[in-house]
Formats: C-alpha cells, sequence, structure tokens
C-alpha cells in the first residue's frame, strides 16, 4: 500500500473529474471566449463576495500577481516571516515587482493584528511605507492553522484606517471555512485581493483564481499575460475546478477528521512532537532526525514531507483513505519507538 502524505497536492483527478474535462466546453481564453473559465471565473467571485475572479495557472501566479496588484514597485509588504509568499516563491515579490518585504515572526502563523499595527509604517519622506499586508489562511507552516475570523476583522479595520490593502494567500480556505463554519464571502469581503487555488485540498490538476475588484482584475489580466499565464482552451482545467467546487468542499471535514486521527495517534508515539493542535488537514511533527525517518517510511510505502532537519509535515487529501492513515500510523509509530529521542 502506498499513502502519500507529502501535500494535498499529489491528489489525481477522480474518474468524475475526468469524464467533466473531457465535456467541457471551450474557446481561446486570452480572447475572452473559453465559456467554461467565465463560468468558473464568475462562480468564484460570486462565492467570495467579490467583483471578478481571474483564473491562473498555479497559487504562486496568482498571489504574485496580487501582491503585485496592492504593492507598487518599491513599497512595502508585511507578512509572516514563515509565509508561503515569502518562504517559497523563490524573491518573487522582489525580483518581479520590486517589493520589500518585511516580516514579522509568530507562533504557528497565527496573525497578531496589534503588532501587525505597531509595525505599519505611514508615507514620510525618510521611510518606505506599508502598502500592504499578506496573511495566509489556513497557515502552511503552522500545521494548517486557522486564522480567527475576529483577528482577521481587526486586521482589516487596522489597516483600512491606515490606508493599506490586505491580501490573503486563501490556498486552504476553503479548509478553513469548513473547519470553522464561516461563509466563504464572510472571508472575502476582509481582503481587497485573495489568490485561492483548486489544486491542494479541492483535487483539481492545476488552477487558482486572483479574487479582486473590477480595477484589479483588469490589471490582473494584463499581469498574467506578462507572466506567460494566458491559457487558450482553459476550459478543460476550468471544468476541473468547477467540479472540485461542486464536490470536494464538504468532503474536507474527512481529511480534518483522518489529520486528527493522525496527529492522536502520533503524539503519544515516543520521539514525536505535535507541533500545533491540528485544526484542518495537516500534521506539523518534531522529531529527532527527520530525513532518517521519512527515508525509513517511505521504504514501507508512506511518503511524508521534511520542512527541516527536525521537522515533518503529514498532509491528508481526497486520495487518503482510512486504511491508508491506519498503515501510516503503525509504520510511523514502529519507526519512532525505535529511532533515539529528539533533543
Ligand atoms: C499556502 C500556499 N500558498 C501558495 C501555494 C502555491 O501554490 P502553487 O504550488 O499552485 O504555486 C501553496 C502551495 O502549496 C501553499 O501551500
Amino acid at each position: 500500500m502506498l499513502v502519500d502524505l507529502r501535500s494535498d497536492t499529489v491528489t489525481k483527478p477522480s474518474a468524475a473529474m475526468r469524464r467533466a474535462i473531457a465535456d467541457a466546453e471551450v474557446g481561446d481564453d486570452v480572447y475572452a471566449e473559453d465559456p467554461t473559465v467565465r463560468a468558473l471565473e464568475e462562480h468564484v467571485a460570486g462565492l467570495f463576495g467579490h467583483q471578478e475572479a481571474v483564473f491562473v495557472p498555479s497559487g504562486t501566479m496568482g498571489n504574485q500577481i496580487c501582491l503585485r496588484l496592492v504593492v507598487e514597485s518599491a513599497g512595502e509588504l508585511l507578512c509572516d516571516a514563515d509565509a508561503h509568499v515569502v518562504t517559497y516563491e523563490h524573491g518573487a515579490a522582489a525580483d518581479l515587482s520590486g517589493i520589500q518585504s518585511r516580516t514579522w515572526t509568530s507562533r504557528g502563523g497565527i496573525v497578531d493584528p496589534l503588532n501587525v499595527a505597531e509595525m505599519i509604517r505611514p508615507p514620510g519622506w525618510n521611510t518606505v511605507p506599508t502598502a500592504a499586508v499578506a496573511v495566509e489562511q489556513t497557515f502552511n507552516r503552522g500545521g494548517g492553522a486557522v486564522q480567527p475570523l475576529g483577528s482577521l476583522i481587526e486586521l482589516r479595520r487596522i489597516v483600512s484606517d491606515g490606508g493599506q490593502l490586505l491580501h490573503c494567500d486563501g490556498a486552504r480556505i476553503w479548509n478553513a471555512a469548513v473547519a470553522t463554519g464561516t461563509a466563504f464571502e464572510t472571508y472575502g469581503r476582509l481582503f481587497d485581493t485573495l489568490s485561492v487555488c483548486l489544486s491542494k485540498g479541492l483535487g483539481a490538476p492545476i488552477g487558482s483564481l486572483v479574487v479582486t475588484d473590477h480595477e484589479r482584475a483588469e490589471y490582473a489580466r494584463t499581469l498574467r499575460k506578462r507572466l506567460g499565464g494566458g491559457m487558450r482552451q482553459a476550459g478543460v482545467l476550468a471544468a476541473a475546478g468547477l467540479y472540485a467546487l461542486q464536490h470536494n468542499i464538504e468532503r474536507l471535514a474527512d481529511d480534518h477528521r483522518r489529520a486528527a486521527v493522525l496527529s492522536d495517534a502520533l503524539e503519544e508515539a515516543k520521539g514525536a512532537t505535535l507541533l500545533y493542535p491540528v485544526v484542518t488537514n495537516i500534521v506539523a511533527l518534531e522529531v529527532a532526525d527527520a530525513p532518517v525517518l521519512a527515508e525509513a517510511a517511505r521504504t514501507q510505502g508512506v511518503l511524508i514531507s521534511l520542512v527541516s532537519p527536525t521537522r515533518i509535515r503529514l498532509v491528508t487529501h481526497l486520495d487518503i483513505d482510512d486504511a491508508q492513515v491506519d498503515h501510516a500510523i503503525s509504520v510511523l509509530r514502529g519507526l519512532l519507538s525505535s529511532a533515539p529521542a529528539a533533543a
């Protein structure tokens, strides 16, 4: 049995999703003539209570287009030091848009609005003014932590008062909504720009959307083309996204339940420390020697992610069932009990 817990991006399109892809009506989307892309964009914009959504190939492109929309070249972005936008996007904000990022540190990625308020720099002859703040929902490197709605509302108030804009890397905002019962629109209305992904927990093979207002969306389409993200008969991809939105949101609760089962079992195991409480689909653990553990697990058919030499990540998703969770638990508990204890 193979149990791939490295990421929720490893899912393969189901037979039904492939049928939706095969049946998709398509056109040239660079000419704005793909009806399925248009349907997806309208659906997602409506879901988040925004005027428009722009279909892009990846979450990274979505984030980078959004950052460009909210920060001009040489302007400042504030975000968590562990945020995806400054950890895993290869310096794109600096390279592509001339954005200066200043970061805060946190426990598990949960934003502290008062700390952000203290960091914001107003315009002045001698300073780089803060143009925007970015948050991540859920927080990847914080074990899939959910930003509390109250903190986001407070942050919105702070940036509105200060004249900054607010971006959300919502790659897994679906998980946050399912875990807390918060409406997508409630989240959506808090942000000037969102990037949301179809290719994580929702199980589509490709695709993210930039969600924003008319004016920014128009510029987003220009930026997408400039970055090489203008796609032609992209309706085949949009059809997978629409299918995912119709069928794969509520079932995220199953992923969350399975992640809790994994974390409960491994938390009790000798040799592993749970780093953050599990509320969605990501389990982050501290272990003595992560590369050795990952390699030993791989030989027994369990794939896990290395976050650092002493940190691993396990992610539940659409292609993981209860039997696979049980198998992973038994393999990992066996390996952990025979490994030296974490320092
Ligand atoms: C929080 C977060 N944002 C953005 C991305 C980027 O998505 P992509 O891999 O589609 O570029 C990821 C990818 O896993 C992510 O975890």
